[in-house]
């Protein structure tokens, strides 16, 4: 059976470039980036190369850059290294990542969303405090799409003096990043969402801002992150971004051409179906969509038994199916959360897999309304 992945936010395959780029890596450039011989300052080189290229992309300078093992540790990094101390200032559509490191810290504020997922910056202002150290809000949700104002939020931040941390991981490779423009203090990406390995990421740290370590040992990273670099994933990251710079625009284009034209074909051929974060900037790739009537576990496996892999807007937490925090969140109820799934495209999908794609949507959801009305809605014939 031909399947087909419609999961990009999830994560995505390693690119043939990058692979290209990191295969002799790692069985040549073995040296540790520490070593003064030879093969450790071969591998130094490819670090530095890489830095600059990530540096590129976000607009930064090389030494800006701190690798890490993804996004969840430039997360962590970015806000234990920071505000543990203190008050932290995030959104209620913060990644987990965001929202479990911030439990570590004094105290926190979570500030609410609109009906479309996007955070008002007058709301981040008044929930400021004398204690706060840190403001975290997302460039751009996983689940919806929706790109939040975080230029505006970070000019609110500067002019309390407190660093603004957003997390890029949805951000970077979807949409332009220039953080000097944006003025974040830190910037939080991940490799693999955007074709380099998993376990590669980095968190840009503006120079002038105080960042203490979380992990503890070497003095690697300058001191901000202990332990033996990662040159492999490193120099992964680092040409995916190049990858980037270079053709992102042109495939964002097409990827917003083939989102528009996915949600509109669902909407004219299945009935009682809507947009989730319909209105909002969102990033190219992302739909996320409800289907009334349907719970979208079963709408999922039906899908994965035609060859299609989307995401629903639930996960499972001691045994039961949760409705997502970010759907909730922008005002759903637990039925219309249970009923949403999320598709985001890549670099795989053209337009025909779209077409496809709906095809199934429409023949599972016209089924499951049929046999499993499992959520109470209007009678379909
Ligand atoms: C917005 C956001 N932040 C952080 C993460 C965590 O990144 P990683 O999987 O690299 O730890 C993810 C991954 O899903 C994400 O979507």
């Amino acid at each position: 059976m031909q399947r087909y992945y419609f999961d990009h936010n999830a994560t995505t395959p390693v690119s043939p470039e990058v692979l290209q780029a990191v295969t002799p890596v790692m069985t040549e450039v073995y040296g540790n980036a520490s070593s003064i011989h030879y093969f450790g300052q071969i591998a130094r080189q490819r670090l530095d190369e890489a830095r600059r290229q990530i540096a590129s992309l976000l607009s930064a300078k090389p030494e800006e850059i701190v690798f890490t093992s993804g996004g969840t540790e430039s997360d962590n990094l970015a806000i234990l290294g920071t505000a543990r101390s203190g008050h932290v200032v995030a959104t209620t559509i913060e990644h987990p990542a965001v929202l479990g490191a911030i439990t570590q810290c004094a105290s926190s504020t979570l500030v609410p969303v609109d009906g479309r997922g996007i955070v008002d910056p007058d709301d981040i202002r008044r929930a400021l405090r004398p204690d706060t150290k840190l403001v975290s809000v997302m460039h751009a949700n996983n689940e919806l799409g929706t790109i939040q104002p975080i230029e505006e939020i970070a000019q609110i931040a500067a002019e309390a003096g407190i660093a603004m941390h957003s997390d890029g991981v949805q951000g970077a490779g979807k949409l332009p990043v220039n953080v000097r423009e944006t003025g974040v203090a830190m910037y939080s990406i991940s490799g693999h969402k955007f074709y380099a390995p998993k376990g590669a990421g980095a968190l840009f740290v503006r120079k002038e801002t105080k960042l203490t370590p979380t992990m503890f040992g070497g003095h690697h990273e300058r001191d901000r992150r202990a332990g033996t670099e990662n040159v492999p994933g490193a120099v992964g990251l680092g040409r995916a971004a190049e990858w980037i710079a270079e053709h992102g625009p042109s495939e964002w284009q097409r990827l917003q051409e083939l989102r528009d034209r996915l949600e509109q074909d669902i909407l004219d051929r299945i009935p009682d179906t809507h947009i989730n974060g319909a209105g909002a900037p969102r990033t190219p790739n992302t739909s996320n969509i409800r289907f009334d009537g349907i719970d979208s576990e079963p709408l999922l496996i039906a899908l994965d038994l035609k060859g299609f892999a989307v995401s629903s807007g639930s996960a499972c937490s001691s045994g039961a199916t949760e409705p997502s925090h970010v759907l909730k969140a922008i005002g759903l109820s637990r039925e219309q959360a249970r009923s949403s799934i999320r598709i985001s495209l890549g670099r795989s999908n053209d337009a025909s897999q779209v077409d496809a794609l709906v095809d199934a949507l429409a023949d599972c959801v016209a089924h499951l309304r049929r046999i499993a009305p499992a959520i109470p809605a209007p009678a379909y014939a």
